[in-house]
């Protein structure tokens, strides 16, 4: 594992909504550059920023028309090396968004696939050899395209309707049409993306979000075929490149881990019960006091005993393709979010903006294939001044408007306002970073997590310390029993801390604490 992964803290950028430096109201990477001091200030050292590839936009960057080339909108292949250089000198780390399933229509090498005559490219993708003969049914297929190639087949996609999947083969092939993963075809994407992820670490890029990850095998019903495949990839890497690290977004760290990922995500979908936490009807975090804990905490103990503790689960605040916490949950309560993430295990990503608590946007028109999630994709709120320091465009010409609402939360307000969210965000991470034991790697004990109970306890320890973690999000004091009656230092508390009464802890309501033990 590379090493930088022990204590890292991601954060999410979003290119086009961070920060626009030349005012054609979309961020690019001299924008993200001027703003490197920001996220480290925050305390974040290392940083997932979503794609920047040339591509069409018909899913904000996931359909890439050209590997190789950033898009000119963010800037040059200069320009991004000069972004990794800038991370560097700042002891930080960027991990690139690979999209490795699917390109976009528009794509040479679609053009190429589309041929009639046979070439390079003809089995680049998946292809029926029939028009009439599509994939309905076939796990990890999303649809096909058909009707605007010479050649006689469907194409399918994997995502959107305007993104052909890449051939890495079937788990069961049993069309003539279906290739092995380690055909010589299947096999010829592979290494076509293993080119793509050597050209980019070569210019300086420290890693990889890999983009539905286990989607890239079809017919894959219990995931084996794309473990496999990931392996082989993990090799490559740590052959050539061990100190780069690869997350997915996968969802089920018992199979991502397996297949030789560093790290995946609890995420929105899939089993892990991340929704429980701060969304949904009743989310965990919410003062209202009504949540559940304890499925997401059997799940979380079922990953960790699966995978020994072998590899990173990362929980991330949001991302681009949910609600944002701040429009569900109020500062307080994104505080105690903030107290569980950078206290458990895995390396925390924060989604920009989430340190400041904006707000979901309801209702906004789609924008490149955002729909729902476009209300997540806002741009950065800086400060008071034009565009809330984002762009110096006009309003209207802005990739996405921003937060109406004349009071939204500020970068800079909060920085200067002692008690803010911003401020509580940065006090977590150095309290992580200057104890090992709630760092990525040191083993978690969950000590308190009933049914529909307040509060959620575990232990964090290494060789040196052991730290107790003790979180009541709900709006009422509660009690429970621990099998300790005395406490050690305090290393944070918000909102009081834990009192022994009576035989039992009583904790105050809407606090967390981190105390030794
Ligand atoms: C997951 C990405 O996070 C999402 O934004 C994208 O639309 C799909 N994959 C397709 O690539």
């Amino acid at each position: 594992m590379p090493g930088w992964l022990k204590n890292a803290v991601f954060y999410e950028i979003y290119p086009q909504s961070f920060q626009d430096s030349n005012g054609d109201g979309i961020g690019d990477f001299q924008g993200i550059i001027d703003r490197l001091d920001y996220v480290k200030e925050l305390g974040c050292n290392a940083i997932w920023m979503n794609p920047c590839f040339d591509s069409p936009f018909t899913d904000a960057g996931y359909d890439i028309r050209d590997y190789y080339k950033a898009a000119p909108r963010y800037g040059t292949n200069e320009d991004l090396k000069r972004l990794f250089r800038e991370v560097h000198k700042r002891d930080m780390h960027l991990i690139l968004d690979l999209v490795p399933g699917h390109t976009s229509y528009d794509c040479q090498w679609f053009r190429e696939s589309m041929r009639a005559e046979k070439n390079e490219y003809t089995h680049r993708y998946i292809w029926s050899n029939n028009i009439w003969e599509n994939f309905d049914g076939v796990n990890n297929i999303s649809g096909s395209i058909r009707g605007i190639s010479d050649r006689n087949g469907s194409c399918a996609t994997n995502f959107f309707s305007t993104q052909p999947a890449l051939n890495y083969g079937f788990a069961h092939p049993d069309r003539e049409w279906q290739f092995a993963p380690d055909s010589p075809e299947a096999m010829a994407t592979r290494q076509a993306m293993k080119d793509v992820m050597e050209f980019w670490l070569q210019l300086g890029c420290d890693g990889f979000r890999v983009d539905m990850a286990a989607s890239l095998v079809k017919g894959d019903e219990d995931g084996s075929a794309n473990i496999a495949l990931w392996q082989d990839i993990r090799a490559f890497l740590d052959k050539k490149y061990p100190q780069a690290a690869i997350i997915s977004e996968w969802g089920q760290p018992d199979q991502s881990l397996k297949g030789g990922f560093h790290m995946d995500f609890l995420l929105h979908f899939g089993p892990s019960r991340y929704l429980d936490l701060f969304r949904g009807e009743h989310p965990y975090f919410s003062r209202e006091g009504k949540g559940n804990i304890k499925a997401f905490a059997d799940k979380y103990q079922e990953y960790v005993d699966s995978t020994k503790g072998e590899g990173l689960i990362c929980i991330p605040s949001s991302n681009h393709d949910m609600p944002r916490l701040g429009g569900q949950l109020d500062e307080a309560e994104i505080k105690l979010v903030f107290a569980f993430l950078m206290s458990m295990p895995g390396a925390p990503f924060v989604y920009y903006g989430d340190e400041i608590g904006m707000k979901y946007q309801k209702g906004l028109h789609s924008v490149e294939g955002g729909y729902d999630r476009t209300g997540s994709r806002t741009p950065m709120q800086w400060n008071r001044s034009l565009n809330a320091g984002f762009s110096s465009a006009a309003p209207g010409m802005l990739y996405i408007p921003l937060d109406p609402d004349e009071n939204r939360p500020t970068a800079k307000d909060q920085i200067s306002r002692e008690g803010s969210l911003w401020r509580e965000v940065q006090k977590l991470i150095r309290i992580r970073q200057a104890h090992p034991a709630l760092q990525s790697l040191a083993p978690l004990h969950i000590l308190y997590a009933k049914e529909n109970e307040y509060p959620f306890v575990y232990l964090r320890e290494d060789e040196k310390e052991r730290i107790l973690v003790v979180l009541n999000p709900s709006g009422r004091d509660v009690t429970c029993r621990l099998e300790f009656e005395s406490l050690g230092e305090v290393i944070y508390s918000n909102h009081g801390i834990p009192a022994y009464e009576n035989g039992e802890w009583k904790i105050p309501a809407a606090s967390a604490a981190f105390i030794k033990i």
